[in-house]
């Protein structure tokens, strides 16, 4: 049995410990976000954060996580409640197909979360390890800018607001 968190809710899970976690994710907890693409570590659509630093999951045993925080796609926003970025990549309407994206919204989570006003050459670097076939590239580093903007805005409001 190995137990963790997963989008904020405690989980055990009854497989093998090799169990690649996008398996688990998928398989076993019935969580579609994060994809296959390659199983080979080289596309990043099977992308997860673990306490916040983003991993691809195809490569990372179920064992490795236990006691961890796992944070996937599903854990970022509702429809009633979208995270800036879900709101941003739907304004700047940035992706095709879509396969790509529950992986670079959280490697975009993870860049704003540490740095909330990154320049478009760190963005890039940020999700150089997700790779997007449809070449909707530009449109996704716009919308990352644009999320830094609204995040960076609903704080300044918050302390305003704060303040009052
Ligand atoms: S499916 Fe994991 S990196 Fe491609
Ligand atoms: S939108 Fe299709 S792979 Fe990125």
């Amino acid at each position: 049995m190995t137990s963790f968190s997963l989008n904020g809710r405690a989980v055990d899970v009854a497989a093998d410990g090799d169990t690649p976690l996008l398996d688990v994710l998928r398989n076993h907890l019935g969580l579609k976000g994060a994809k296959f693409g390659c199983g080979l570590e080289q596309c990043g659509c099977c992308m997860v954060l673990i306490d916040g630093t983003p991993v691809k999951s195809c490569g990372r045993a179920l064992s490795t996580v236990a006691g961890r925080q796992v944070l996937t796609i599903e854990g970022l926003g509702t429809p009633e409640d979208p995270h800036p970025l879900q709101t941003a990549f739907l304004d700047e309407q940035a992706g095709q197909c879509g396969y790509c994206l529950p992986g670079i919204l959280v490697s975009a989570k993870a860049l704003l979360d540490r740095n909330p006003a990154p320049s478009r050459r760190e963005i890039a670097l940020a999700l150089d390890d997700n790779i997007c076939r449809c070449g909707s590239h530009v449109r996704i580093l716009k919308a990352v800018e644009r999320a830094g903007v609204m995040l960076r805005t609903g704080a300044m409001r918050a302390a305003a607001e704060g303040g009052q």
